[in-house]
């Protein structure tokens, strides 16, 4: 039995694996490159960061054997996030190569969108069904504060791209920060009005090096309150069997969704199936715990495929049972999210 790094033990002694411990593992997300074309306020650090170099990189083959290894333990669902992972050439035919695992029942993407009128179609001969796109703001000269590039009308053109194809559901997250975007939680609220998207806010998790303080954060009680007040009580959507951590609800007469997904105010670790592959092929259980394994190191050094799912078993033995972000702390991740894969 290998124990998580002592200091989160030490940290929060009832942290240990096992105990109790009946989540059943099923969710890969998949982070295909630290690259992005945005620089997010709350995702990248301060000043910018080096890219990796293209050899630390996991490439495609070394993906799908990892991938192949972990749906033998039961993975049936995939995200393929990043950094962007639109900027990574050859996206499409990885994708038709995941869809070809017959026990993967599930594959779905987060982008920021600004590639995707270039992409869409591609996307969807590959497969794709449905979409999570970044967005934290309708106004153009905001978009290019939070981001740092003028790219609103792209993500736009483009979400109304694949609306218009009919990829169901399309979610859009917004991470809202005070005296940031806070004024347009209502307004972003009002899209599922409109158009049938799930509108998901995301309570801003304090990851890495960011922008961001600790004082801009929103947690999600103070959103639903802003929204009920301007629409109403919400009415709650019944839950889905291939739901993830966010709570649904619906603005009354809305043909969209609400979505509150609050990592912080009310921790969804109890139910987190969720295992992540890093970019540079590092296994985690937990993103916001430091323990990890390099996999890819094991498959470039020949493991096998028992091997790698010994290494993938023991990544599942050693998921915390809870991370310790706490309410109006400054407690910080030291991982950063364009690192690990949102
Ligand atoms: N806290 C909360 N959400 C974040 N995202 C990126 N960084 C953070 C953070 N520090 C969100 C983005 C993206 C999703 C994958 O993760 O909104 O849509």
């Amino acid at each position: 039995m290998t124990f998580l790094p002592s200091d989160h033990t030490m940290e929060n002694p009832m942290n240990t694996p096992f105990k109790n411990d009946r989540r059943k593992i099923n969710y890969l997300r998949i982070s295909l490159t630290d690259r992005c074309n945005l620089a997010c306020m709350y995702c990248v650090p301060k000043g910018s960061i080096p890219s990796l170099p293209h050899k630390d990189i996991a490439r495609y083959e070394e993906i799908l054997k990892i991938t192949r290894a972990a749906v033998e333990l039961g993975i049936t669902k995939v995200r393929i996030t990043g950094g962007e992972p639109l900027v990574r050439k050859g996206l499409t035919d990885f994708l038709k190569e995941l869809s070809k695992i017959d026990e993967i029942k599930d594959i779905a993407i987060t982008t920021n969108g600004v590639l995707l009128v270039k992409y869409l179609d591609e996307l969807i001969d590959s497969g794709l069904k449905r979409l999570n796109i970044s967005l934290d703001t309708l106004k153009p000269e905001k978009f290019k504060f939070i981001t740092g590039k003028d790219r609103f009308n792209d993500v736009w053109n483009g979400i109304m791209a694949a609306f218009k194809k009919g990829i169901d559901p399309i979610k859009l997250n917004i991470v809202s920060l005070r005296g940031v975007n806070d004024d347009e939680i209502e307004d972003l609220a009002a899209i599922s009005m409109q158009y049938p998207f799930h509108i998901r806010f995301i309570e801003y998790m304090p990851m890495g090096n960011s922008a961001v303080d600790i004082g801009q954060q929103i947690l999600i009680p103070e959103i639903r309150k802003k929204i009920e007040s301007k629409f109403g009580a919400l009415e709650p959507v019944k839950r889905d069997k291939y739901d993830g951590p966010a709570k649904r609800f619906r603005i009354k007469g809305g043909i969209g969704e609400i979505g509150f997904i609050s990592p912080v105010s009310s921790h969804f670790c109890n139910e987190c199936n969720r295992l992540r592959l890093t970019s540079t092929g590092m296994l985690r259980p937990c993103l916001l715990n430091k323990y990890e394994k390099d996999i890819l190191k094991h498959l470039r050094n020949g493991a096998s495929d028992e091997e790698l799912k010994e290494i993938i078993r023991e990544v599942i033995i050693n998921k915390p049972l809870s991370h310790h972000l706490e309410k109006n702390s400054t407690a910080h991740v030291e991982s950063q999210m364009s690192k690990i894969g949102g």
